[in-house]
């Protein structure tokens, strides 16, 4: 049990498919208790359920990641109902569907500040919320993709955002290190998700993965779940401002 007597919290089901519920059925088979938030007041009977049915009891928040009150709020109900936080996932993501269809260069202002604001600010906000309930150091782990640092076709501005986060999460591992407290992120290969299915060229992602890789397959939820237990438990204690490619080793293709 790697993760007996810890405590973290879930930012990003939205359903069992969801990258995030991986990461919780890791965490939890570790023996870690967890808190939940989701979107909007919508998704609250499908989250319920899904946490309902395999971690009973886990507190759970409503919490939209663009307002500062709401990740507050959400942070601090979580902290108090589950007495600290050991870890934080971050596994949030959106940009218009217009922004990743109509070419990079027709990128809408307005839809450029909507991704940065929730694919990436976000894990700052939320960083700045849970660090003083991290009374014993702890992990922030943040979903990342390969479309941040190579041209991935419809991945636009997506992938300005991923760089954002990226750049982020150093910054951040660089301040909080002085609390013992760790900043990681995983690069997943494609993964068959609600948000994924909203890229114009998924599907073309996801066969590419699969012939080319060096695994010849598609990236298993539980592989990135499983990379999270270590970036959450005390075996990565030494580890900070990293990204850990967990994508059936497609990143290092030269295309
Ligand atoms: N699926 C992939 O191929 C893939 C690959 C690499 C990285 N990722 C990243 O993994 C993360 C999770 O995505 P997923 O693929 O599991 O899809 P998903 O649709 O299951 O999860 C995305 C989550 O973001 C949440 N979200 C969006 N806007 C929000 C807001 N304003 N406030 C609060 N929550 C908000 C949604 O409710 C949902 O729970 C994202 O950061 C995504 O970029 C996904």
């Amino acid at each position: 049990m790697l993760l007996n007597n810890k405590c973290g919290v879930i930012v990003g089901v939205a359903n069992k498919r969801s990258i995030a519920w991986a990461i919780a059925e890791s965490l939890s088979r570790e023996g870690a208790k967890l808190g939940f938030t989701y979107q909007t007041e919508r998704l609250l009977e499908k989250v319920k359920s899904l946490v309902e049915g395999t971690m009973p009891g886990s507190p759970l928040c409503e919490c939209d990641v663009s307002n500062d009150d709401h990740v507050k709020k959400a942070i601090d109900e979580l902290g108090q109902a589950l007495g600290k936080i050991d870890f934080l996932v971050h596994s949030v993501a959106f940009a218009n569907k217009d922004d990743l269809s109509n070419g990079f260069v027709n990128t809408s202002r307005d839809g450029f500040k909507l991704s940065m604001d929730v694919s990436a600010y976000s894990l700052i906000s939320l960083a700045r919320a849970a660090a003083p309930y991290m009374t014993e150091g702890g992990s922030i782990i943040a979903m990342t993709y390969l479309g941040s640092t190579r041209v991935v076709p419809g991945y636009n501005v997506m992938g300005v955002a991923k760089a954002a986060l990226e750049s982020s999460l150093r910054y951040l591992a660089n301040e909080l290190g002085a609390k013992n407290i760790r900043v990681n992120g995983i690069s997943a290969g494609p993964i068959n998700t609600l948000a994924a299915r909203g890229l114009s060229h998924f599907t073309a992602l996801l066969k590419y993965a699969a012939e080319r890789s060096p695994f010849k397959r598609n990236t298993d939820p539980s592989e990135v779940g499983d990379t999270a237990l270590f970036l959450a438990s005390n075996l990565s204690r030494g580890i900070t401002g990293e990204i850990i490619h967990v994508d059936t080793g497609l990143h290092m293709l030269a295309q």
